[in-house]
């Protein structure tokens, strides 16, 4: 039976939820559109199996099938990304993360880790997160002048401190990193280097930033945001830590492995071997920086000045209006954005100063340079307006005429 038929409650959310992803304009940073075939996928029977275990060597029987699934995407991701041994079964970025911490770590161990209000993620070692609650965190930030990372400071308090392990990457650098001199620092000092690509994975897999592949111990990634795969994990490492990696992603954090995840991963992670998908990192970054661009002619204020990547973050203090208030009233327009701290923040994380905007969701749709200019337009009229409900009004019509001349799916997904 149709889901319409055994649960027309759940058909109606889905519904409305496909229809919210086609009128809105999506610039959730860490948010894409998969393709069908990857929804395809995801949507697939192996959401029955139970295949606990790695490829030819299961507790399961009956694993022949999904062997082949999982084989396909561990090569497309050693392929991709030039990596000896990946471990395609996290169920998430947190669960990579996690995984590779209990490959390295005991309770109370020194962890050197970006700080959330400066862009790094909860699973750098947030006092509210597993990880700042099972290690002893030090966390570096970025400089007050430039609001780029500040490595002097990494390297100080690496030698103060000597942790077991150094983290480079984060949900809110709106500039490339380096991941050379993190490598050094931790060599330096004895530490291994954990590099979290979660958010810039497409962007590495394209050559357009920076590749911590070689340098870093362990690169771990969601595969959901710049990688446009399912919602997932991944952890990418040297042969020598293979064995134990996979003992700590399974046994170790997690049980039986998503399988008709890691089809969609196996999907997503072939679209990124061809031409048309580097294009396609090509022209996010480029929607970025028109973006930035056309912001910056309206008189916001961005931290760090612009954007290398498929992010920036808007800085709204100075123009007395929380992230809060623009992320309800921009939401009230149809545009999809998150409140975000900015470095240095003075409001509380519910609150804050600023909003981060990314472009990888809008480039999926076709989405130029002169569309990001109309979205810069749109964006400065709802927070000039203040709350007025005429302006928003307005804007949720524009929007809608431009999001309906670039469709989501040929069929409307759910
Ligand atoms: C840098 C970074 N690491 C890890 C994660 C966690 O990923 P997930 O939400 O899949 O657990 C995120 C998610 O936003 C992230 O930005």
């Amino acid at each position: 039976m149709r889901l319409a038929e055994v649960d027309p409650e759940v058909a109606k959310a889905l519904r409305e939820e496909a229809e919210r992803q086609h009128r809105n304009l999506e610039l959730i940073a860490s948010e894409n559109f998969v393709s069908e075939a990857v929804l395809e996928a995801v949507g697939s029977v192996l959401t029955n199996k139970y295949a606990e275990g790695y490829p030819g060597r299961r507790y399961y029987g009956g694993c022949e099938v999904v062997d082949v699934v999982e084989e396909l995407a561990i090569a497309r991701a050693r392929q991709l990304f030039g990596a000896e041994h990946v471990n395609v079964q996290p169920h998430s970025g947190a669960q990579a993360n996690m995984a590779v911490y209990f490959t390295l770590l005991k309770p109370g161990d020194v962890v050197l880790g970006p700080n959330l209000a400066h862009g790094g993620h909860l699973t750098a070692g947030s006092p509210v997160n597993y990880s700042g609650k099972l290690y002893s965190i030090v966390a570096y930030g970025v400089r007050r002048d430039t609001e780029r990372i500040d490595l002097d400071q990494v390297r100080d308090l690496a030698r103060r401190h000597r942790p077991r392990l150094v983290i480079a990457g984060g949900s809110a650098f709106p500039r490339l990193i380096d991941f050379a001199p993190f490598a050094e620092i931790a060599r330096e000092v004895g530490a291994a280097l954990m590099a979290d690509i979660a958010h810039p994975a497409g962007l590495v897999a394209a050559g357009l930033h920076p590749s911590p592949v070689g340098l870093a111990d362990f690169v771990t990634t969601t595969t959901h945001k710049t990688l446009r795969g399912p919602r997932g994990g991944m952890v990418l490492c040297r042969a020598e830590h293979a064995p134990a990696l996979d003992r700590t992603v399974m046994p170790g954090v997690q049980g039986g492995p998503l399988m008709h995840v890691i089809a969609g991963k196996a999907v997503a992670l072939r679209e990124a071997l061809t031409p048309e998908w580097r294009a396609y990192q090509e022209q996010i970054v480029r929607n970025a920086r028109a973006l930035a661009d056309a912001l910056l002619a309206r008189g916001y204020r961005l931290v760090t000045g612009g954007t290398d990547t498929h992010l920036l973050l808007v800085d709204l203090g100075d123009r007395d209006l929380t992230g809060r208030d623009a992320q309800e009233a921009l939401d009230r327009a149809w545009i999809t954005v998150n409140k975000n701290t900015v470095p240095f923040e003075t409001r509380s994380p519910m609150v804050t100063s600023g909003i981060r905007l990314g472009t990888p969701a809008l480039t999926t749709r076709g989405m130029r340079e002169p569309e990001m200019q109309q979205v810069a337009a749109l964006i400065d009229r709802v927070l000039a307006a203040r709350g007025d409900a005429s302006t928003e009004a307005a804007v949720r019509g524009e929007v809608q005429e431009l999001t309906a001349r670039f469709p989501l799916y040929r069929e409307r997904a759910a």
